[in-house]
Order: C-alpha cells, then structure tokens, then sequence
C-alpha cells in the first residue's frame, strides 16, 4: 500500500464554525468574551474553579444543540474509502468528527464529553455538568474532576503517535485552524521536511500559511467535500 499514500489530516475550530460552534480568535470567537489564562490555564482553575467549570460547563452542554457538517461527513467517508491510513489529529474538543463517523482520531486538545479525576487520575466519559462537584465513578471522591481538557501550559495528548504519523505520511492537510498554537502549528513543517505534500483548507490564510505548498482559501463546509471527490477519484483512476 506504500504507493497509495497515507494521510494525516490536522482539524481546528473552523471545520466546526458551521455546525455552530463558536472558534477561538474570529470576529465574536471565544477569547474575545474569555481570558484564557482565566478559562484554559491550570492556574485559572486552582484560582476559581466554579468560573471554569461554568465555561466548559456550557460549552458540553451546547454540543447538544449541534450536530457534524459537510466537512465532518466528508473526512469520515475518506477515512472509509481512501485505500492507504487516514489520521484525523483534531484541536478541537467537541465530538462531531466522531459522530460523523471518523474513528482513526487523535483528541489532542482533550473532549469536553471527557472528565479527569485529579485523585485517582481515572478518565471517564462524561455528559453532565461538572460545576456541581460530581463524585468520581472510578474512586468515589466527590469534586475531583476536572474537565479533560488540555490547557495552556500542559502537554497536548498522544504526541509520540502524532510525530510517527506525521514523519511517515505521503500528504498533511490542515483544516480551519489559524496556525497560532504549537505544536499543532508546527506539523506542517515535521511533515513537510519529511516529505509530505502540504495543503491548507482554511477561511482565511492562517499564521503558518506560507509553510504550505498548496492553500485553498473559503469554507471547509464546501472546500472539504470537494477537495474529498477530487482524491477519491483521482484514486479510481489509477
Ligand atoms: P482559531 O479560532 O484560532 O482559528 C479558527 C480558524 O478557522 C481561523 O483561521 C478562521 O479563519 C477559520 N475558519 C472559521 N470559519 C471557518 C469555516 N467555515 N471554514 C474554514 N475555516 C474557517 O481556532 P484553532 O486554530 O482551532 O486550544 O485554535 C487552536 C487552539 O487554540 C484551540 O484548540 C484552543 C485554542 O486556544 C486550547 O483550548 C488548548
């Protein structure tokens, strides 16, 4: 299979914006309503846990209210139909990819539908609100949990895999992140000086735009599905 190509593909909050979910820096994105040393640091919530489980509080339970778009769908079917691996290394913390049916997926960030306990270190899948001191499922102790959520300052998950897959990768596409947050932001360049063919598909060009070799500028919502049919026939057609 070394000849078909295999395929990480790095998500970020844009491939979300047009299921309803609110990005990070765009107009009226998250961290203009939200200091992110108040919501998204470790320090922030030793300071005042109740404002930080509040914010993740919401935002769990407006993924309710949402479900996977255009974009989402069409990386679900090229991860079943693309002959070589797909990847899926996602920033984000909702769950659409995996309700669209993407299963070759990395939460690197952590999921909001995902609880911590800080006493045992169990993690447990979690669709209720935490701001109300829950007890832990594993170990009993109540107002242990946090939200599985990487924060600034702390180690994004399963770096060791990403790294292989991403030296070990025929194409890198980044989907709807502005390219500000590393090391996500750096995987164009690990792919890229390893061989990778690189493309951006983001509304605007990102911070890290000039790394790749390919952009497509608009939404992921239209960009997404197209740019899915043209690999999936190119496929055929070898
Ligand atoms: P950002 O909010 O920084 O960037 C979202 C990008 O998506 C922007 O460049 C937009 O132009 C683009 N965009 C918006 N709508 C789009 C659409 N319909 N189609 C295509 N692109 C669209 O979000 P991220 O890059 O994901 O981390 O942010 C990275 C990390 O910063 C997040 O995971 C989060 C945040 O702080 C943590 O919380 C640890």
């Amino acid at each position: 299979m070394a000849d078909i190509g295999n395929i990480v593909i790095l998500t970020g909050a844009g491939v979300s914006a047009e299921s309803g979910v609110r990005t990070f820096r765009d107009n009226g994105g998250l961290w203009e309503d939200h200091r992110i040393e108040d919501v998204a640091t470790p320090e922030g919530f030793a300071r005042d846990p109740a404002l930080v489980h509040r914010f993740y509080d919401a935002r769990r339970a407006a993924l309710r209210e949402v479900t996977p778009n255009a974009a989402h769908k069409a990386l679900a079917r090229l991860e079943r139909e693309w002959p070589g691996q797909v990847l899926l290394v996602t920033q984000n913390v909702d769950d659409l990819h995996e309700r669209a049916g993407s299963t070759n997926l990395i939460h690197m960030h952590g999921e909001l539908k995902s609880a911590w306990c800080r006493a045992c270190d169990a993690r447990m899948k979690w669709d209720e609100d935490l701001g109300d001191h829950p007890a832990c499922r594993a170990c009993t102790m109540a107002g242990t949990l946090r939200p599985d959520i990487v924060w600034f300052g702390e180690m994004p998950y399963r770096m060791d895999e990403i790294y292989a897959a991403l030296a070990a990768c025929d194409r890198f596409v980044s989907i709807g992140t502005s390219g500000a947050v590393y090391p996500a932001a750096g995987f164009v360049r690990q792919a890229r000086e390893m061989g990778a063919q690189t493309l951006e598909i983001n509304m605007e060009p990102s911070e890290g735009s000039l790394w790749f070799h390919d952009a497509r500028h608009g939404a992921a919502g239209e960009l997404v599905p197209a740019w899915v049919d043209e690999i999936l026939a190119t496929e055929q057609r070898r």
